[in-house]
């Protein structure tokens, strides 16, 4: 089957900076796919390359074999903060979302809903923005970005303002979303277990310029419930990514690791 999303080599300059050189991979349908590495190495310019938020320096993106020009209702998109609107409610938030869509105001109120109930909210929709946690705003953004109905699902780093027990329900919560509606997730995260337990394949970045360094298919059994976390297969896909993402923020110093013959020092550990 063809790819949903092929990133055929793309760069990106700002100025002087390569903020991406010749990044080339694929998305499958319904895959989950999370993108990690240091900070600054292009994981939030390549997300809004997919997006068309940005244009690539060169080559291009497709997105089921048509090339993207810009933003799409195909292509849902949730960032770190929730950035709701302060003025309507969580259901007008949605129902925002929702504007142009060919449909009838009383439709309208009942899709937000819908996706609402579908991330938890349900009673909260008179709820304005400064009423919600954190944790309810993203919701509240990921209910938006899902409310037309994208096939296609980007995320920059949705949960790393949140804290560890919020993290926990809301990656649960996109899990059990994307099991059952079968989106193709392209999803940026700092966190490698994070990464480890919702993907299928993890993408490791290396910046200056940025590339892709290494992918590494994600063979834990689903639905993954949190006691995975305890399974030794986890502790070793993670301790792995995070072993090839160490040696690439130290890769600047060449020779001192090859003078050690040791990149992995465990001082680096935690
Ligand atoms: N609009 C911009 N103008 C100039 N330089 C930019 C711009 N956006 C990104 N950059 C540079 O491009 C590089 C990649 O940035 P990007 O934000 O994509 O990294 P990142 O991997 O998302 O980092 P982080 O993990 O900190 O979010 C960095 O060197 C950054 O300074
Ligand atoms: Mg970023």
């Amino acid at each position: 089957m063809a790819p949903k999303v092929e990133i055929q080599a793309v760069a990106k300059r700002f100025g002087a900076v390569e903020a991406l050189a010749q990044i080339d991979l694929d998305l499958q349908a319904n895959e989950f796919v999370s993108l990690v590495g240091v900070s600054g190495c292009g994981k939030s310019t390549l997300l809004s390359i997919i997006a068309g938020l940005q244009r690539p320096s060169q080559g291009q993106v497709l997105v089921d074999g048509q090339p993207v020009e810009g933003p799409g209702r195909d292509r849902g998109v949730v960032f770190q903060t929730a950035t709701l609107l302060p003025w309507l409610t969580a259901q007008g938030n949605v129902e925002f979302a929702l504007r142009g869509e060919p449909m009838g105001r009383a439709e309208r109120r009942q899709v937000a809903r819908e996706h609402l109930a579908l991330v938890g909210l349900t009673g909260f929709e008179e709820a304005w923005p400064a009423q919600l946690s954190g944790g309810m705003q993203q919701r509240v953004a990921l209910a938006r970005s899902l409310c037309y109905r994208p096939q296609i699902l980007l995320m920059d780093e949705p949960f790393g303002a949140l804290d560890a027990l919020t993290r926990h329900d809301m990656q649960e919560l996109l899990t059990g979303i994307w099991e059952t509606h079968r989106l193709t997730v392209l999803f940026v995260t700092h966190d490698i277990e994070e990464a480890v337990f919702i993907s299928d394949r993890v993408v490791v970045m290396t910046p200056r310029p940025g590339r892709i360094e290494s992918a590494r298919v994600i063979d834990l059994a689903r639905p993954r419930k949190p006691e995975i976390q305890s399974d030794p297969r986890f502790h070793e896909l993670a301790d792995s990514l995070l072993r090839g993402i160490r040696q690439q923020s130290q890769s600047g110093q060449p020779d001192q690791l090859s003078q050690t013959g040791q990149p992995d020092q465990p001082d680096r550990t935690g």
